[in-house]
């Protein structure tokens, strides 16, 4: 590469300050680390931001919706509509409760899942008589595309619809803050996530059972939590278990982090959007744009990832060749996602085929994120696309 600029840019950063790690020594002077007056302070804040009645703090996002699936009532035999392109994390929690993912393609040109083949897939099973129950949506990259398709096909059907919006805090709408507009939607904290608590997650529901149930089930099954039994009259010990619960809770620690990284959200996203705004200008302007399908400018979108697609029938390399080289060059990539139905587990599990799901199968061979982290500088930007137009000039069939 021609480019001597030699400091490695990462595929992602988290944005953490003076502000962040002040709120930590705070919380680690007070005595108390568990979760309390932090987390519930986290949750009655993120409540008022997004307009959640209920926002409840987990210790990650897969907990979150485990959690939330649980509530709703899903167990074995139980099938849930997700797509086929995305994280293991969307799916595994069906099979935890027990239930069966039932995987449904993307949409032709598009990341998240189809609409009409969510349709066409809830039909066929409700015809062979399968306990269809509810539908999981996930905002691939940040982008809500299709969610008020999937709200109106969930009510017509009689199905629950959950958000997995690990990728897409905090993102507007006409009708709310996404996320908000379902049975219970699910943000990540994880550490290259548009706000971070190192590992957590939110659950955000209007739904007061799944509400009483979560708070339950987060916590061992018991019924008061441990902040209340310690500062409520009567004795901390004096609790009943109403079920055989998990260990999800989310400390005071990350608790601390997230509520600075909360009032952080609004601008750390004006500057992903510079950001993805600097690269649509560089790329899309450049001769190899041909070679590419660039993300859409979307003003409604968290920008978690900035995935550009590859044309390769176009391209002399492969995509892994491409990210080789950008890497060579200290390019920090990833790939977003190598579909679930390509995955041994599910493959056998359900006898899947590579064919059975087309577009995600192509958009695997094609998809490349390029670094996206607030604070990345245009400087850096213009350093990826230097390297990006250079591999691509020469990769030119
Ligand atoms: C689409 C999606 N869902 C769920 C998760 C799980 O998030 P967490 O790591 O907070 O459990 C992730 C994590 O990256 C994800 O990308």
């Amino acid at each position: 590469m021609t480019n001597l600029n030699t400091e490695t840019i990462p595929f992602a950063r988290p944005s953490l300050g003076r502000e962040e790690e002040e709120a930590v020594l705070k919380v680690m002077r007070s005595g108390w680390l568990t979760t309390g007056a932090e987390a519930q302070a986290f949750e009655e804040e993120f409540s008022a931001f997004t307009g959640a009645p209920w926002a409840l703090a987990v210790n990650s996002a897969t907990a979150g919706l485990h959690l939330v699936l649980e509530a709703l009532g899903v167990q074995e035999g139980d099938k849930v509509l997700v797509p086929s392109f995305t994280f293991t994390a969307s799916a595994e929690v069906i099979r935890y409760c027990g239930g069966d993912p039932v995987f449904v393609d993307c949409a032709p040109g598009r990341m998240n899942m189809d609409v009409r083949a969510c349709e066409t897939t809830i039909r066929s099973l409700l015809k062979e008589g399968a306990r269809a129950k509810g539908i999981m949506a996930v905002h691939i990259a940040g982008d809500p595309e299709f969610i008020e398709d999937l709200q109106e096909i969930s009510r017509r059907y009689g199905l629950f619809l959950v958000e997995d919006a690990a990728h897409c805090f905090p993102v507007d709408s006409a009708d709310g803050m996404i996320g908000t507009r379902s049975d219970a939607g699910v943000y990540s904290f994880y550490a290259n996530k548009t706000i971070t608590t190192g590992e957590g997650g939110m659950i955000v529901t209007s739904n007061s059972r799944i509400r009483e149930r979560v708070c339950a089930m987060r916590l061992h099954g018991i019924n008061k939590s441990v902040w209340n039994r310690y500062t409520e009259a009567g004795a901390p010990w004096e609790y009943d278990v109403i079920a055989p619960g998990f260990k999800y809770n989310m400390n005071d620690m990350a608790a601390a982090i997230g509520r600075i990284q909360l009032k952080r959200a609004l601008s750390m996203l004006d500057q992903r959007k510079e950001a993805v705004r600097t690269y649509l200008e560089i790329l899309g302007s450049s001769p190899v744009s041909r070679l590419l399908d660039l993300p859409e400018w979307k003003e409604n979108h968290a920008w978690h990832l900035f995935i550009i697609r590859l044309k390769t029938d176009r391209l002399a390399i492969s995509r892994n060749e491409f990210i080789e080289q950008l890497n060579k060059s200290g390019i920090g990539t990833s790939v977003h996602y190598k579909p679930l139905h390509m995955m041994t587990y599910y493959r056998e599990r359900y006898s899947l085929e590579e064919s059975d799901f087309p577009e995600a199968a192509s958009l695997f061979h094609r998809v490349v994120s390029l670094p996206l982290f607030p604070g990345i500088s245009r400087q850096q930007i213009e350093r990826v696309c230097d390297c990006v137009i250079e591999i691509l000039s020469s990769g030119d069939r």
